[in-house]
């Protein structure tokens, strides 16, 4: 049997893959500087009091995956998929609904929504976010988005990918990516994604092109001295 299994997600992950995602990110210098004043671990507990609120934000078109390691049962990768939602209304009756249900976070129960509002409105993480040293640094990945031959909300979107850094390299995000794929070419969905440096290698493996890239300086705060940002697509039929 592989070591390890995409599965879906339930609200009660929520707390281990949102805290889990600051400890992946914590590794990118720039991302870092977001928290200039805080630790890890404590940026990580306010990231996990709000992961079963994040996993109920947009439940239209949010999909989530993760990937579990089969022998200790411990969540070891996230990935966040966006349907294309350009045109979407994202209330109830967005047919949006009914597409790739099984990633979809299920009807939570009202005691589980009030779980995870209380464990939101605990979570000091926006508070913990007024140290960011670099607040301008994606304005640049803004105004690239603003000249894309296409709007981003048109692909299926892969919007967040994470591996803590002790499972890296085994192939665990390369799973997760190609699992979301097969389903947007199920669903007739190009694919498009915002790359930072840690995984183009990963996107341009799966097949993702290179459609335009920003390059910034970002040392001034504490960050990379090229902080590159990418942006890739996946289509079904040559763009
Ligand atoms: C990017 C990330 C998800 C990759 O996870 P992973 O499970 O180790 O990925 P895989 O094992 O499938 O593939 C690893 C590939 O990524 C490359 N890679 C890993 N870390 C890298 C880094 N810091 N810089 C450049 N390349 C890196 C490896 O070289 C490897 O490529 P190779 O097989 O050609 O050698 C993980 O490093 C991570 O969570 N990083 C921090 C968060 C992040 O940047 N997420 C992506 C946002 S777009």
């Amino acid at each position: 049997m592989p070591p390890f299994q995409i599965q879906y997600c339930t609200l009660a992950d929520g707390y281990t893959i949102a805290s889990n995602n600051v400890k992946a990110f914590w590794t990118d210098q720039t991302w870092r500087c977001t928290f200039a004043t805080s630790t890890r671990d404590v940026v990580a507990h306010n990231s996990g009091l709000r992961g079963a609120s994040n996993l109920l934000r947009d439940r239209a078109h949010r999909r989530h995956l993760m990937a579990v390691d089969v022998e200790t049962g411990e969540i070891v990768g996230y990935a966040r998929w966006l349907l294309p939602r350009a045109g979407c209304s994202a209330d109830d009756d967005d047919p949006c609904h009914k597409i790739w249900t099984e990633a979809r976070t299920a009807d939570p129960s009202e005691e589980q929504r009030k779980e995870a509002e209380d464990g939101a409105a605990k979570s000091q993480f926006a508070v913990l976010m007024q140290g960011n040293t670099l607040p301008d640094v994606d304005a640049p990945i803004e105004k690239m988005f603003e000249r894309l031959p296409r709007k981003r909300e048109t692909y299926m979107q892969l919007d967040y990918l994470a591996v803590p850094e002790e499972y890296r390299g085994k192939g665990i995000a390369t799973m997760l990516v190609r699992r979301g794929l097969e389903e947007a070419e199920r669903l007739g969905f190009d694919s498009g994604v915002l790359a930072f440096r840690a995984a183009l290698q990963v996107y341009l493996k799966a097949g993702y092109q290179i459609v335009d890239e920003v390059h910034t300086d970002a040392s001034y705060g504490g960050g990379e001295k090229d902080y590159g940002a990418w942006f890739m697509v996946k289509c079904l039929e040559k763009e």
